[in-house]
């Protein structure tokens, strides 16, 4: 079979790991698949800058818009990241185009979600977004295909792995918040702006995109109740833990009678309990199904390697074909979110 030619827009941390893993695993890849996957063409802010690959290769576009409408593409990856500018622009363009898009941007789909499911379903392509939600961990997999017919009534985690990250180490080491925050911004986890992270936003996207997934009904973001970290203090810390909790940075959304209740806070985990040992940059999400109790799914939440990981999970599942609806359903299958009153 003829390779399948790659483009990428955003050669951030994610980027740059995507272009090496695919490097280095190319081989393996080609035989896995029996089709080559290679990077054909690269859009970034700078052209010159190091990024620890080599991008002389690839074709270059200044603009993202025209690589997402190049003819020499077979897909599409988005890794700009923002809810509206070119990384809106150019996943538009791609799918009216009859492109495929892998995106990793949640919140693009925090916001437009819903309409870009529905357009890619008009224009019959793909979109994937398995590096979105929890960085290495394949929840949306698992949501989209991996629960039979199990009803899910309710979802709950650790979703940044910056906050958990700096909770971790303002616990187990005394560290001041500004310092943890630093460091997660140098190991790569934390968002272009980290306020997105410490306030809870980046958490509050992600819930949004699994709350879909879980309850079958439209993406809105704009109904989680949200309240970061910022405030948290070392006493804090040390009185949860005197009472035998830690403080972890949840997102969690419940079906209950009257809609759908979603919610972000820094919440008292049981040490004892499972989701407390979810320590560091590592996320964790919790399903709880009307079949099985409850399923916990761990893994890397942030960084390049992990999240550029989950990006090449669905570039290979398309390249293996096979479709499936973006939010699990058709679109027009999807409830309106109906917010159910806090309690
Ligand atoms: N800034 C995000 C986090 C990156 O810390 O979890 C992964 O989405």
């Amino acid at each position: 079979r003829r390779p399948l030619r790659v483009g990428i827009s955003g050669l951030g941390t994610v980027g740059a790991a995507l272009i090496r893993i695919l490097t280095e695993d190319g081989e393996a890849i080609a035989r896995k698949l029996g089709r080559r996957v290679v990077v054909t063409a690269v859009s970034a802010r700078s052209r010159s800058r190091d990024r620890g690959v080599d991008i002389s290769g690839f074709t270059w576009f200044d603009d993202p818009v025209a690589l997402a409408k190049s003819e020499d593409i077979d897909l599409y990856v988005e890794l700009i990241g923002g809810e509206d500018g070119p990384a809106l622009a150019s996943v538009t363009a791609a799918l009216e185009r009859g492109t495929s898009v892998v995106t990793a941007n949640k919140a693009l789909l925090a916001r437009h979600g819903t309409a870009l499911a529905g357009l890619a379903e008009k224009c019959h392509v793909q979109l994937g977004f398995e590096a979105a939600v929890a960085g290495g961990i394949p929840v949306i997999k698992t949501l989209r295909e991996g629960l039979g017919s199990a009803a899910i009534t309710r979802v709950y985690g650790i979703m940044n792995g910056t906050c958990n990250y700096i909770l971790t180490r303002m616990g187990n080491e005394g560290i001041g918040f500004e310092e943890c925050l630093r460091d997660a911004q140098d190991l790569g986890y934390a968002e272009s702006d980290p306020t997105f992270d410490i306030e809870g936003f980046d958490t509050a996207h992600k819930l949004a995109i699994l709350a879909s997934l879980c309850f079958e009904t439209e993406i809105a973001a704009d109904q989680v109740m949200v309240e970061g970290i910022s405030r948290i203090t070392q006493a804090d810390i040390k009185v949860a833990a005197d009472l035998g909790y830690k403080i972890k940075l949840l997102g969690m959304a419940r079906k209950v009678e009257d809609g759908i209740e979603q919610r972000v806070h820094p919440t008292l985990v049981r040490k004892s309990s499972a989701i407390a040992g979810v320590d560091g940059v590592l996320n964790a999400v919790a399903l709880e199904t009307n079949h099985v109790q409850e399923l916990l799914l761990a893994g890397p939440g942030a960084g390049g390697e992990a999240t550029a990981a989950s990006v090449l999970s669905d570039i290979l599942d398309f390249a293996r074909g096979g479709h499936v609806p973006p939010l699990g359903v058709p679109v027009a299958e999807l409830d309106p979110c109906q917010r159910a009153p806090m309690r």
